[in-house]
């Protein structure tokens, strides 16, 4: 049994005296802990291979902030990896892979399904020992990148402000694109099973590049694999699926009928609401930037938020959060969500 399932029961449509809390990114550079095992280390690749580490990294935020769930530390970067495209990460510039996929031969090569989610035992080793070190204290959050943003990186080698080359792929080469898109697909269901088999108690589906499409090729490219992958997991544990800047699909988002949908900055809570209706799990939304401020604005911003979300609410940021935000910013975050009351 958890002693703190209150993430848990809001997925179940349980009724809560106030929404659970969570930040995107939590595992990371706002904490000083953090810093210090990652400078211990050569790279920042070697901490997601270290399973000792990687549950020393996700429970810090636990024990350091007091939020309401854990997410294991690890990266999205982890499947193209495991399918042949090795990365590195860049300090101050962001992923990079020195080999990226071009046209139907590259794509033929790479392994996947079973075969490649086999690689990532580095990973299923710090689940299990994520769950030993949490001590049934908070519920653990596996995750996944979604097929069309990992598609981005496996194209254009590294980040983009536009993504024009993976975006050049969807249009020129649709069948490679496809092709591909599934191949992701069938790893990520294997994988997020896996997950689940070693002890995650929810997953989160990230697909942080999703605004940089149009309505008419997410519906296309994107809903139709998170829908494979939803329909594959959601009968095992709770599914939120987070589509960055994905305003315009949310009605097709919605209809997929994962457990949650998370939501950023740029989406109103009543423009939400007002297509999913107030019982769809909703999670997000405050801008990252709130957390700059002082503790009384973030105060009265949290608590804006909280009421224009009513209940079925899982408090959190717009998107993850930022490297350099005060630690007293977050803890100011958290601390109001948890004495808020409905
Ligand atoms: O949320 C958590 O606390 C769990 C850990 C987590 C990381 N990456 C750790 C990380 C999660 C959930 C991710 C997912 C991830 N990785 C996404 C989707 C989420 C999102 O933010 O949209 C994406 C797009 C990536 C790819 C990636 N990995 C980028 C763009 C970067 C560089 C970003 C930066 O801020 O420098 C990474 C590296 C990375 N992943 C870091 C962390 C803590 C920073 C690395 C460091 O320690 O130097």
């Amino acid at each position: 049994m958890l002693q703190n399932d209150i993430f848990l029961k809001v997925l179940k449509g349980e009724s809560v005296e106030r929404p659970p809390v969570w930040l995107m990114r939590q595992a990371g550079r706002i904490l000083p802990q953090y810093r210090a095992v990652r400078e211990s280390l050569s790279g920042f690749v070697e901490l997601v291979k270290s399973p000792d580490l990687v549950a020393e990294v996700t429970v810090q935020p636990v024990d350091e902030l007091g939020v309401d769930a854990a997410i294991l530390f690890s990266d999205i970067l982890v499947i193209p990896e495991a399918m042949g495209l090795p990365y590195e990460l860049i300090e101050k510039k962001g992923p990079f892979f020195p080999k990226t996929i071009h046209q139907s031969a590259d794509i033929a090569n790479l392994i996947s399904g079973e075969e490649a989610a086999a690689k990532l035992d580095y990973v299923y080793d710090g689940i299990d020992a994520t769950v030993a070190k949490l001590e049934s204290r908070v519920p653990l959050i596996g995750f996944a990148g979604a097929p069309f943003t990992l598609l981005c990186y496996m194209v254009e080698g590294k980040g983009s402000k536009t993504f024009s080359q993976a975006k050049k792929f969807l249009y020129a080469q649709p069948e490679d694109a496809h092709l591909l898109l599934q191949k992701l697909t069938d790893t990520i269901i294997v994988y997020l099973k896996t997950k689940v088999a070693h002890g995650v108690n929810a997953v989160q589906v990230f697909d942080s590049w999703a605004g940089s499409l149009d309505k008419k090729t997410y519906n296309e490219f994107c809903i139709p694999y998170l829908k494979q992958i939803n329909d594959a997991i959601l009968p095992l544990v709770p599914v939120i699926l987070f589509s960055k800047g994905a305003w315009f699909s949310l009605a097709e988002l919605d209809q997929i009928g994962s457990t949650a949908l998370g939501i950023d900055w740029n989406m109103d809570p009543q423009f939400v609401r007002n297509i999913t209706g107030p019982d769809k799990v909703l999670q997000g939304n405050l801008d990252p930037c709130v957390l700059y401020g002082d503790a009384d604005f973030i105060r009265a911003e949290a608590i804006d938020m909280m009421k224009a979300f009513g209940k079925n609410h899982i408090v959190n940021l717009g998107h993850g959060v930022y490297p350099d935000t005060p630690l007293d910013g977050v803890k100011a975050f958290v601390d109001t969500v948890k004495a808020f009351r409905y």
